[in-house]
């Protein structure tokens, strides 16, 4: 009797690792080299803030790598993603780079940490994500060897599988909006902008807080404001789109911290039509 228990424990116990670390499935595809594909994937890198974190100012601001992430758990360093083949990403396939940026999953089979906003690019399209790829594989290969994150001993990629699995449970599904201009837009916001990531709280495990979603948070020793409806009380449609244009607020004080790079590599490179749709969705008042 004992041991029916016994197995049948083991058999739970493998299927929930199963459940952890199995692959997750993404379709099969390829890169393009189609000059239409590389400009959609160069304005969908600009619009998902890749550069401020895999920019290398070292080496003509390539993406290369490098920069040093500082957070509660240690330092995090930005990879390489330019095709290097042997520093970067020359040799990844598609199915690779998808199951990177939007299952948080290395070619090994191991753990992103989040570090890399993979949660936010999870709401992404695959095809959105195969045109970032194909304009970042037809980058110059720039060698850089980014070296190995600097973390506690205790800390291993594995721990992320829990980590994501609690992140799911702690999500909310967002409402589906109709509106085309501000579907848009919460595309634009939630997901390649990630503004989340840095507005919205996190609970003692570092994950974001589903229903205080843009309530604002403290990153460090730095603060970035609630961006929710009532702390744009005050401001319009157009001074928010202004706002992403120049980093310039209503009351005409300039924006600084870590939002300066997200201006300055992001949102001020954006079509005004974009901008706009992200200022409607900040501005809307429907469920979201
Ligand atoms: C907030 C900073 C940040 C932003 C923004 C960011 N990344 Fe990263 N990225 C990282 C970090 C840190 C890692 C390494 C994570 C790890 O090793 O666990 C990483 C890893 C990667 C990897 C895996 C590279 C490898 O060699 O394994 C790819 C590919 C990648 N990022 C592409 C992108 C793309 C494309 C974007 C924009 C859509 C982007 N990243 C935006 C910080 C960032
Ligand atoms: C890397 C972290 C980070 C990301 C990503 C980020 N922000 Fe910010 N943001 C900040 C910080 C920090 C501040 C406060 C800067 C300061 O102290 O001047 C800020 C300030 C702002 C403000 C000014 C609010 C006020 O009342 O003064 C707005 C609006 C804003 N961000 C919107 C956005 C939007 C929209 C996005 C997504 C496209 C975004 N942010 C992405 C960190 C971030």
């Amino acid at each position: 009797m004992k041991s029916v228990v016994l197995v049948a424990l083991i058999a739970l116990v493998g299927a929930f690792a199963f459940l952890l670390f199995r692959l997750p499935f993404v379709g099969s595809y390829q890169f393009s080299e189609d000059t239409a594909a590389l400009q959609r994937g160069g304005y969908l890198v600009t619009a998902g803030g890749c550069v401020s974190c895999h920019i290398n100012p070292d080496q003509g601001n390539s993406l290369s790598g490098g920069m040093a992430l500082e957070s509660d758990f240690g330092v995090f360093r930005v990879p390489n993603i330019t095709p290097d083949i042997s520093t970067g990403i020359g040799n990844w396939s598609a199915e690779d780079f998808v199951r990177a940026i939007r299952h948080g999953r290395n070619t090994d089979g191991g753990f992103y940490f989040p570090a890399f906003p993979y949660r936010a690019y999870s709401g992404l399209s695959d095809q959105d994500v195969l045109d970032m790829g194909s304009y970042l594989m037809s980058l110059e290969p720039v060698a850089n060897d980014t070296g190995e994150h600097d973390l506690p001993l205790w800390i291993g990629n594995w721990m992320m599988a829990g980590w994501n699995l609690l992140a799911d449970l702690e999500a909310e599904k967002p409402v589906a909006i109709t509106d085309p201009v501000v579907a848009r837009g919460a595309y634009l916001a939630r997901y390649l902008g990630h503004c989340g990531e840095c507005h919205t709280p996190r609970n003692s495990l570092g994950i974001l807080s589903a229903d205080q979603e843009f309530g604002g948070a403290t990153i460090g020793e730095s603060h970035a404001d609630p961006i929710n409806l009532d702390a744009l009380h005050n401001w319009s449609v157009d001074d928010f789109a202004f706002f992403l244009f120049l980093g310039m607020k209503p009351d005409e004080e300039y924006v600084g911290g870590a939002m300066e790079s997200v201006i300055a590599h992001n949102t001020s490179r954006l079509t005004e039509d974009d901008r706009l749709a992200m200022a409607r969705f900040f501005k809307f008042e429907g469920p979201r």
